[in-house]
């Protein structure tokens, strides 16, 4: 395509200045419950790097961070879809009180999978925050403790959120034009 990236968006749904208000609201309200706890944040590669690193930024609280991958795919035998999950090498859940961060929450089988294998290997506590939602996509019963903006079924890029690899860079999320869709 030739001219600006930025052709590509049909309208900013949250702007950069929103993004910064609402991150740092939420680095303020998990500095508050987390006081006096030693929290790991947990972040879902790739879509969350800009989020998490503006987000970090905002904490008063100590805090280690570790990254994970989770790829959902769709098992054709079976409705549920698959995830799965690869953690930093020599990172272990266990005993921690873990903060998943993640970009999006929409069917939620990501989040509960990740929610339940963190348990599994015995971690301490696992609360979910999300900077966006989409409630009416959701088919799981996950619940999300922190969550930045709820926003329209659209698909949406920008501050980190990708389709096919691309349009990551922006500092807005933004809903992508339909002709830039395959
Ligand atoms: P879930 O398991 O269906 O909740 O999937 C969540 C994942 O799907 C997110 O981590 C994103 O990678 C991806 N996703 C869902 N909706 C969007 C969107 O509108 N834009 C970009 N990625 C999305
Ligand atoms: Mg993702």
């Amino acid at each position: 395509m030739d001219g600006k990236i930025t052709d590509a968006i049909e309208r900013v749904l949250v702007s950069e200045e929103e993004l910064k208000k609402r991150v740092k609201d939420l680095g303020f309200k998990i500095s508050e419950d987390y006081k006096g706890k030693n929290l790991t944040v947990l972040a879902i590669l790739s879509g969350s790097f800009m989020f998490v690193a503006d987000l970090m930024r905002t904490f008063e609280i100590p805090v280690q961070i570790s990254f994970i991958y989770a790829s959902s795919y769709n098992d054709s035998t079976t409705s549920s879809g698959k995830v799965e999950i690869r953690h930093e090498k020599g990172f272990s859940p266990e005993g921690k009180d873990i903060l998943v961060v993640e970009d999006i929450v929409d069917t939620g089988r990501t989040l509960s999978a990740v929610k339940k294998e963190l348990l599994n290997s015995g971690a301490k506590s696992v609360s979910i925050c999300s900077l966006l939602d989409k409630p009416s996509r959701r088919i799981t019963d996950i619940k999300v403790d922190y969550v930045g903006f709820e926003i329209p079924d659209a698909f949406v890029v920008g501050y980190g959120l990708d389709y096919a690899y691309k349009y990551r860079q922006f500092p807005f999320i933004g809903v992508l034009k339909p002709e830039c869709i395959e």
